[in-house]
């Protein structure tokens, strides 16, 4: 039967807009590995983490969506080898660029290449597999997070681990009034050195449960140089991320509030999974 063309033309426009919001916030923060690596310079409890791991396996391991390479260059100066995966043109070449100033021996160990979650097919396994800091929040769809899924199961050895951390849905910040700017003071940006006024606005889609925050850079002098960047996205609420790990072949061996073993609470910023092929 087919749907009355109000609701359908309401549908078309929902996928629309749903489609555009993740395409573009999953890209526009991306599109400068300089920036991401001043804005996130001073997160490194999660490198800590992921490099321990790391060197408890014995490697290889394979990163999913390495980014500009903080955590994969970590793994690869701790002594283990590391194969890192990432979509976004700059975070990668930014990644090589830093991997290229090692002293030989570390670079040899960290390979970089272009792939996503959804669709890397490697002819290898590994004892490892981690997507440290939000990357399956990228994931939109529950078709996509299955195709995750099966690219982790793909890639891991029958006894390895997959570990990853996503932000907790916050109820409080998904309630915010999206028209509401939330100042976040000055910030230089790597692009021309100058101090940008910044604030954030968001928006949640309770059905797709994809935020998006608009991260707003004025810029002092000239109104021409502001820009606005955003960023989308996907909610994991804890027991819907655990129902979909069981139902896609993990077991969890533990679900944190946060990278030394605390409970999940009101607290939380990131919950921290470590899973099994069950
Ligand atoms: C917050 S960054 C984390 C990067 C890195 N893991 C780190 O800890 O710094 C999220 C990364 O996921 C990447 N990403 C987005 N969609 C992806 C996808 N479908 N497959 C793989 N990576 C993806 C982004 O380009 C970005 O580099």
């Amino acid at each position: 039967m087919a749907l009355p063309s109000s609701l359908h033309s309401y549908w078309t426009e929902m996928a629309r807009r749903k489609a555009i919001r993740a395409a573009t916030g999953s890209e526009a923060h991306y599109e400068d590995g300089r920036y991401y690596d001043q804005a996130y310079r001073r997160r490194r409890h999660d490198v800590r983490f992921y490099t321990e791991l790391a060197v408890h396996s014995g490697g290889p391991v394979l990163e999913l969506g390495a980014g500009t390479g903080r955590v994969a260059l970590a793994i690869g100066k701790a002594g283990i080898e590391v194969v890192g995966v990432e979509p976004m043109a700059p975070m990668l070449a930014r990644a090589c660029e830093r991997r290229d100033k090692l002293p030989r021996a570390a670079r040899d160990r960290i390979e970089l290449r272009s792939g996503t979650v959804e669709r890397l097919r490697l002819r290898r396994s590994f004892p490892l597999v981690i997507a440290p800091f939000n990357v399956w929040m990228h994931l939109y769809t529950r078709e996509d997070i299955e195709r995750g899924f099966a690219t982790v199961r793909h890639h891991l050895e029958p006894t390895g681990r997959f570990v990853f951390d996503v932000l907790l849905p916050d109820p409080s910040s998904l309630a915010r009034e999206p028209s509401r700017r939330y100042l976040g003071g000055r910030v230089p940006h790597p692009r021309d050195g100058s101090r940008y006024r910044y604030s954030e606005y968001f928006s949640y889609d309770p059905f797709s449960q994809i935020e998006t925050v608009m991260m707003d850079f004025e810029h002092p002098d000239d109104d021409r140089l502001s820009f606005c960047t955003p960023l989308t996205q996907r909610q994991f609420f804890p027991a819907e991320l655990e129902a979909l790990l069981h139902y896609n072949g993990f077991a969890i061996e533990s679900h944190t509030g946060d990278f030394k073993g605390a409970a999940i609470s009101a607290a939380t910023e990131s919950q921290v999974v470590v899973a099994r092929l069950r």
